[in-house]
């Protein structure tokens, strides 16, 4: 356990001087991500906003807010998941992350990945689903699912939504958060039907 933390604190470092894309420049402060040493689920969203750019910590602006409640219709306290973004610096006006910007902090989602070793990542939008898939992804066409993921040599289930910001302009992609979230709650109250249990009932 006190390795886990020493890894990352040593990764955090990393981050918070990394220059490898150009959005060192514009950062105020790197976000590399926070929550559980031993989480229930690892989420990620795409990149930080002005908030989190002040704080250094993910989600705390008015998309956390959502997010955190969403959790919470899922069963989760924020200190029981691990949260972190694709890419660690806010790009300007929060646009869209480049593809050559989410390919130089990918290693530092791909330690976070190792280190931790979530058995469950939620995928927050198209920009996370796409890197974590290694392939496009249309959220409207897969959200509220479960599918199997490999990255950064690990094998995961990855359960897709759209990213809380979304909720927060549409009213549709508002219910179809919530729906989500309902049915992560379901999802990991589901026991696994394990041999030594076979009489326990489907969930
Ligand atoms: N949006 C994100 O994708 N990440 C944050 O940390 C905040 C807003
Ligand atoms: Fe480095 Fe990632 Fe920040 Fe780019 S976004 S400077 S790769 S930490």
């Amino acid at each position: 356990m006190g390795g886990k933390l020493e890894e990352l604190k040593r990764l955090e470092a990393e981050v918070s001087g990394c220059r490898k894309c150009g959005l060192w420049k514009s950062r105020t402060r790197a976000v590399f991500g926070s929550g559980s040493l031993q989480p229930r689920l690892m989420l990620v969203g795409e990149a930080p906003g002005s908030q989190e750019d002040r704080e250094g910590l993910p989600f705390v602006g008015a998309a956390g807010r959502l997010l955190t409640s969403l959790l919470l219709s899922a069963g989760l306290r924020r200190e029981e998941v691990y949260i972190t973004n694709v890419v660690k610096c806010r790009p300007p006006g929060n646009r869209t992350p480049l593809p050559e910007e989410t390919e130089a902090c990918r290693p530092y989602l791909e330690g976070q990945v190792r280190i931790l070793e979530p058995g469950l990542v939620v995928a927050l939008g198209r920009v996370a689903a796409s890197v974590l898939l290694g392939r496009p992804v249309v959220v409207a066409r897969e959200h509220g699912r479960r599918t199997g993921c490999r990255f950064a040599g690990r094998s995961f289930s990855l359960f897709l939504t759209y990213h809380p910001a979304a909720g927060l302009y549409s009213g549709g992609n508002r219910s179809s958060l919530e729906e989500d979230f309902r049915k992560l709650g379901r999802l990991l109250r589901a026991r696994p039907r394990t041999p030594s249990c076979p009489l326990s009932p489907p969930s």
